[in-house]
């Protein structure tokens, strides 16, 4: 109709198209971007508190995910900076579009889980970062932390302003908040179990929006589904956990030749048998690695956190020749600093546990190195890391949990003193199909594995939540009786599955078992 009646009939809907480019200006706060996500939570007076792809901070954060993977691109992120704010943005998201289009919802705190647990494209990611403050009431020998902090900022925050510490993670930039939701195995576990039975009370903004509490008295059921449970029940805003002397720790690091494999596993079976009463300040991590350019070796980590250098439980493996070593006396805050691992590849990692068998410890390794060849003819040697970690999971690890009304691990179905094995690839070149090699590798690697421990009898069947990815089961790992507990729980704290479907990274309990 506009081309027969004349070129100045097109006047209003050129003025029109005018009007529209001015009102949908991307980065201009309070006009909509036509993402409906995005768009509630302007309306919902956040504007603010969004970064949208054409804001000068939005590129830099996506970088600041762990993993070159998870670096993804949401429509917006949504960066709340009080529990109330996080309420609205939940409020708000429930209702948006209506609830339809083909989006979903990512919650990051540190960024440190694996890709597709903490970030989203096609939707919206609440970024809990700006919520990194903690605060310490000495009277209770209580700390509050914020779930976006890094542990490297919580150890020196609570150092200076108390001289006190918690029980956190080894690597200073991991979060808060996937730590202790997944479990959190520190250098304090054996003294005061995994870092979720050191929370007393948790907040939690629930699907509705509203804001509660969960502790022993308040909500018991869902206290205790949290403490390991995962992102399944609500997003927790601050976890009020117990303080601990800020006594140095001995601390050191030493590289290996693999030459020793033999010995250094002889001396983590041994290390790992060890009583409480004597190795429950002491802490052991090793990993067997294959760096470009270096080749294979093993790192060893070690700390005593009553800072004792010459404690007897390092005995064996100290007496293995090191190509490199450090052992000094330092604060937590100071060894986490020292301890994180380099951000930035493409990474994937399996995960499992086994009995404390010295056969399974050879074979774990050998699979690795198997890995290493296998990976270096498909993808090429100077292409990748890997990494296998083994940690003790001694019995007396379940001890404080049992103190503090217990997690919901479903440890005590392990038969005795355990070994905890992840082993981890970067693709260092950004190769997504070598990657997608890597990760099929992995799983043979794996499968391998749990066939052998199986013949031998040291099968375990517990997938550790915060070193798992999207291929494992962490939850249905916890065994029938804790799933059903935990299915019970979800339901009850979020009716309508809220979590459970438009939240789909982590691992869902509504999954499991179906
Ligand atoms: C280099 C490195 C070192 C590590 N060292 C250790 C270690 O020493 N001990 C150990 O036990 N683990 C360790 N891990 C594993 C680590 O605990 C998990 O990756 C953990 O999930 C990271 O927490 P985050 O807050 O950084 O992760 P994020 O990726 O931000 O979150 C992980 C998951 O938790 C969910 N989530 C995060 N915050 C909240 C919240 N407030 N409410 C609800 N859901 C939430 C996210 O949606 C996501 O699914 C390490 C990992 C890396 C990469
Ligand atoms: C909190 O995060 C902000 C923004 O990244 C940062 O500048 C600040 O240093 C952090 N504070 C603490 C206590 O970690
Ligand atoms: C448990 O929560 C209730 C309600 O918020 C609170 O009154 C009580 O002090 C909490 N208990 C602990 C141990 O934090
Ligand atoms: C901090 O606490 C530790 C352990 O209690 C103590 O040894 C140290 O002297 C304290 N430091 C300061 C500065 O108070
Ligand atoms: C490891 O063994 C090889 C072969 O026997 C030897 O050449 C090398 O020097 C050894 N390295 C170390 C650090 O012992
Ligand atoms: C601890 O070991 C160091 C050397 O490693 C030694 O000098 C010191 O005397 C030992 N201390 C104790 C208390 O045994
Ligand atoms: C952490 O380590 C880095 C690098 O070694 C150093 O530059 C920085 O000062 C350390 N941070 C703190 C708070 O000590
Ligand atoms: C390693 O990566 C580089 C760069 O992507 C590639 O050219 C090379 O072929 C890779 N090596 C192997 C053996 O695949
Ligand atoms: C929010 O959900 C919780 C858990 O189901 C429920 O107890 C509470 O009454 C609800 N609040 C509102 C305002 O609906």
């Amino acid at each position: 109709m506009a081309i027969i009646s004349g070129p100045w009939n097109l006047l209003p809907s050129l003025a029109l198209c005018y009007l529209y480019a001015q009102v949908f200006a991307h980065g201009v706060p309070n006009d909509p971007t036509g993402f409906p996500p995005c768009d509630a939570l302007i309306k919902a007076g956040l504007a603010d508190r969004l970064l949208l792809p054409t804001s000068p901070a939005y590129e830099p954060r996506v970088e600041s995910w762990w993993s070159a993977n998870a670096r993804l691109r949401p429509w917006c992120l949504v960066q709340p900076q009080t529990t109330q704010e996080v309420s609205t943005i939940v409020t708000a998201l429930s209702r948006a579009g209506g609830g339809a289009g083909d989006w979903h919802i990512a919650v990051r705190s540190g960024g440190h889980g694996p890709a597709g647990s903490n970030n989203i494209a096609n939707g919206v990611t609440i970024d809990l970062g700006m919520m990194n403050r903690s605060s310490l009431d000495q009277t209770q020998n209580l700390a509050s932390l914020e779930p976006g902090a890094a542990w490297k900022d919580v150890y020196f925050d609570l150092l200076h302003k108390g001289n006190v510490t918690v029980t956190g993670g080894r690597d200073g930039g991991v979060g808060v908040g996937g730590f202790l939701l997944g479990g959190g195995n520190s250098f304090y576990t054996g003294r005061s179990g995994f870092g979720c039975d050191t929370v007393i009370n948790y907040e939690v903004v629930l699907a509705n929006g509203s804001i509660t509490t969960a502790n022993l008295t308040q909500n018991p059921d869902l206290y205790k589904a949290l403490k390991g449970g995962g992102l399944n029940f609500g997003i927790v805003t601050r976890f009020d956990v117990q303080t601990l002397p800020a006594v140095d720790l001995a601390y050191g690091q030493s590289i290996l030749s693999t030459n020793y494999s033999g010995l250094v596993l002889d001396a983590v079976n041994d290390f790992t048998d060890q009583p409480e009463t004597v190795a429950a300040d002491d802490a052991l991590v090793t990993a067997f690695t294959h760096t470009p350019g270096v080749g294979q070796t093993i790192l060893v980590i070690r700390a005593n956190t009553r800072g004792n250098l010459n404690s007897s439980s390092f005995g064996r493996i100290t007496s293995i020749p090191a190509m490199k070593t450090s052992w000094a006396v330092m604060s937590m805050a100071d060894a986490a600093n020292k301890s994180q691992i380099d951000a930035g590849s493409l990474n994937t990692q399996v995960t499992g546990t086994f009995l404390n068998v010295p056969s399974t410890l050879l074979n774990v390794v050998a699979l690795h190195t198997d890995l290493i060849s296998t990976l270096s003819s498909r993808i090429g040697a100077e292409n990748f890391t890997s990494a296998l970690f083994i940690q003790p999971i001694p019995t007396y690890f379940r001890s404080a949990g049992h103190r503090n009304g217990g997690n919901i691990l479903g440890l005590d179905r392990i038969a005795g003193n355990a070994i905890l094995w992840t082993c981890g690839v970067g693709i260092l070149n950004g190769d997504e199909a070598a990657l997608a090699v890597a990760k099929m590798e992995l799983n043979a690697l794996s499968a391998a594995l749990k066939a052998r421990s199986i013949q031998k009898g040291a099968d375990v069947d517990f997938v550790y939540l915060n070193y798992a990815e999207g291929m494992q089961d962490p939850l249905g790992s916890y065994g029938e009786e804790n799933v059903a507990f935990l299915k019970g729980v979800a339901s009850k704290y979020d009716p309508n599955s809220w979590w459970q479907t438009r939240v789909p990274g982590g691992f869902k309990v509504s999954r499991v078992g179906v």
